[in-house]
């Protein structure tokens, strides 16, 4: 079975998670639009969405899901997103595409965080994965000394700029033995925006594709 039909299988299987009439939280990447395209044939049985991404949001569009502000959505039920690494603890690496922030903000205002991953994802120890750094443009050498001292070594995303304007270290190197702990420590450096750990709020649920089916943790 080749990684898109694992993607696509996943992205299925997360639709038994989503209540009637819900606003749901929508995420970004490969394997998220594979949700986005389920959801469309869904889109009756929804009131909508809340995207992480211009992208996301495009796309659910283009599928004439109704789209909310997450600031009048209020807290949603649901928040189904893609990863870049994840542990079986349901610890997270994302932002590989640059959506983590708004990613961030609609999974800790959602009360069911459903990752949906291939089994090319698991890892024993977050880090393998360049850890995503989003920055304020004026500090992103002072964050990059910072990253340094941490063990780090990042490198600017080229030519990359966020929906929210800014942009990205790509963290190489890093080793990640306490991944809460160094979340919440990256996220102290001033002019750090986020940084893709998903560790403090981990996934509620990992759905991952195996060839054998996808398996739940
Ligand atoms: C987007 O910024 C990321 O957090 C994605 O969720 C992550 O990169 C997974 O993407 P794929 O599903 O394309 O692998």
């Amino acid at each position: 079975m080749d990684q898109n039909e694992k993607k696509y299988r996943v992205a299925r299987a997360a639709l038994a998670f989503v209540p009637a009439n819900a606003i749901v939280g929508v995420g970004t990447g490969s394997t998220a639009n594979f949700f986005i395209d389920a959801l469309g044939e869904q889109r009756a049985n929804i009131r909508g969405a809340v995207a992480s991404s211009e992208a996301s949001a495009a796309r659910l569009r283009a599928l004439g899901i109704t789209l909310f502000d997450l600031n009048e959505a209020g807290e949603l039920p649901i928040y189904v997103d893609g990863a870049d690494e994840t542990t079986r603890e349901r610890c997270l690496i994302k932002g590989g595409g640059g959506a983590l922030t708004r990613e961030k903000i609609v999974a800790a205002a959602s009360r069911q965080f459903v990752c949906v991953v291939d089994d090319s994802k698991l890892v024993a120890q977050l880090g393998r994965f360049p850890l995503p750094v989003e920055v304020i443009p004026l500090a992103r050498a002072q964050v990059a000394r910072a990253l340094t001292q941490l063990g780090g070594r990042p490198v600017l995303r080229a030519g990359f700029v966020t929906d929210n304007g800014n942009q990205i270290l790509d963290v190489h190197d890093l080793i990640i033995s306490a991944p809460g702990a160094l979340e919440t420590q990256i996220n102290q450096l001033v002019g750090v925006v986020t940084n893709g750990l998903f560790a403090n709020r981990p996934a509620d649920v990992v759905l991952m594709s195996t060839p054998h089916g996808v398996e739940r943790f």
